[in-house]
């Protein structure tokens, strides 16, 4: 009898996004004539850069000729890309990080759900609430958590992340062993300074912990006395692991690719507490699950880091910042606080209802789609997530639909 993973019945009915998309898609069947307007998921609305679109087409080109053609690649990884990566997003800002330490992969979203593979059933495990769900999903499918209850599943130990402590979580009160991190933060924009971000490097290296630390937003920071990365943060080498993405930076949602980051020096530990280098385990695991990226998406991925490509990717980044502008505007102008929109593309808004509710409100009334902060944990009730991803024309006219709702 082929019997099931159990821990998959434990899983709340459906993926946020998912259940998301099934509302909206509910909603224009019912109401064809509304114009809806979607801020809810993060998913880009601007072309690749003329840059990318360039190296694209090149690399597609040298696919149509045998004597340049392509097979499988490394599956780490390109070097060029892998190189372009090292030099420009971590030795340009002080952090020792070197080509052979990158893994080039499709997706945060997938290294940030596969990473937990590598650890043992019984780790203590501390996520932020509210946060991205995949960190929480992924280990409940593999029998990390009890059940669902109250809104959350037993066994794990959550970060509260509230108005309180400015969204940015206090270090555990015991003894945890895998810290998910992630700043800017997904879905409360808030950002965490150079120091506080030593103190959850020094907690793991107290704790012999290891932080998974995303930093798929980090091209969205304004401030520049924030760190991009936590390699910029002394110590981290050896407690910590890097996801980034070019979704948002550059445009890559439908063109997948991303990169995460095992410095050699960062270990886990065995029951009889021998130490294990986690970079040669995620290499066998990445070499055995996945095949690598495309030759012409990582072509496309490496023009980021051209001199053309770094202003593009600087201005659509600027592009979406100045919708985040309008929404922080819109929002205060309405007497809501929030926080996020100034070093992300999020903003985080105190609804001071249910946020089912409110995205309720909002998608019928309006005909705009937000996020609902539950979705993304317990303490998101009462919040919702409005993106900046879209065109400025639909951006000032949801802003403009939700204030004629709610004023
Ligand atoms: C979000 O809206 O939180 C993100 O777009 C989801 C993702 O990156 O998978």
């Amino acid at each position: 009898m082929i019997t099931i993973n159990e821990h998959y019945l434990k899983l709340q009915a459906s993926y946020l996004f998912s259940d998301i998309a099934k509302r909206v898609a509910a909603f224009q069947a019912e109401n064809p004539s509304q114009s809806v307007i979607k801020l809810g998921i993060g998913d880009v609305t601007r072309a690749l850069p003329g840059a990318c679109i360039e190296a694209f087409h090149k690399a597609v080109d040298e696919m149509a000729k045998d004597v340049s053609f392509r097979g499988y690649g490394p599956e780490q990884g390109y070097a060029f890309l892998r190189e372009a990566i090292a030099a420009n997003d971590y030795r340009a800002r002080g952090a020792d990080i070197s080509a052979d330490e990158i893994f080039v992969s499709d997706g945060a979203k997938c290294d940030t759900g596969n990473i937990q593979e590598l650890f043992s059933g019984d780790i203590k495990i501390a996520i932020p609430d509210p946060v991205y769900p995949v960190y929480l999903d992924t280990n409940v499918m593999a029998g990390r958590t009890g059940n669902f209850k109250d809104g959350r599943y037993e066994g794990l130990i959550y970060l509260d992340s509230t108005k309180e402590n400015n969204f940015v979580p206090a270090l555990p009160a015991g003894d945890v062993d895998l810290i998910y991190l992630c700043f800017p933060n997904n879905p409360t924009g808030s950002t965490i300074s150079k120091e506080a971000l030593k103190t959850w490097v020094d907690y793991a290296r107290d704790h012999k912990a290891l932080i998974l630390f995303d930093a798929a937003y980090e091209a969205f920071i304004q401030d520049d006395s924030l760190p991009k990365s936590i390699f910029e943060i002394e110590g981290a080498r050896e407690v910590a692991i890097e996801f980034r993405s070019y979704s948002k930076t550059a445009g890559f949602t439908g063109t997948r690719c991303a990169f995460t980051v095992v410095p050699k020096e960062c270990a886990a530990f065995d029951a009889k507490g021998n130490r294990h280098f986690i970079h040669p385990l995620w290499n066998r695991r990445h070499c055995t699950k996945f095949n690598g990226v495309s030759y012409p998406v990582q072509r496309a991925a490496e023009a980021i880091y051209s001199e053309e490509g770094k202003a593009q990717t600087r201005e659509l980044i600027s592009y979406y910042m100045q919708n985040a502008e309008m929404v922080c505007r819109g929002i205060k102008e309405l007497g809501f606080d929030y926080v996020g929109g100034q070093n992300s593309p999020y903003v985080w808004i105190d609804g001071k209802r249910d946020s089912w509710e409110f995205f309720d409100i909002l998608l019928n009334k309006a005909g705009v789609v937000c996020t609902p902060g539950a979705g993304f944990g317990r303490c998101g009730n009462g919040y919702i997530r409005i993106s900046a991803f879209n065109s400025h024309e639909n951006v000032a006219a949801a802003m403009q639909r939700i204030r004629q709702v709610l004023a």
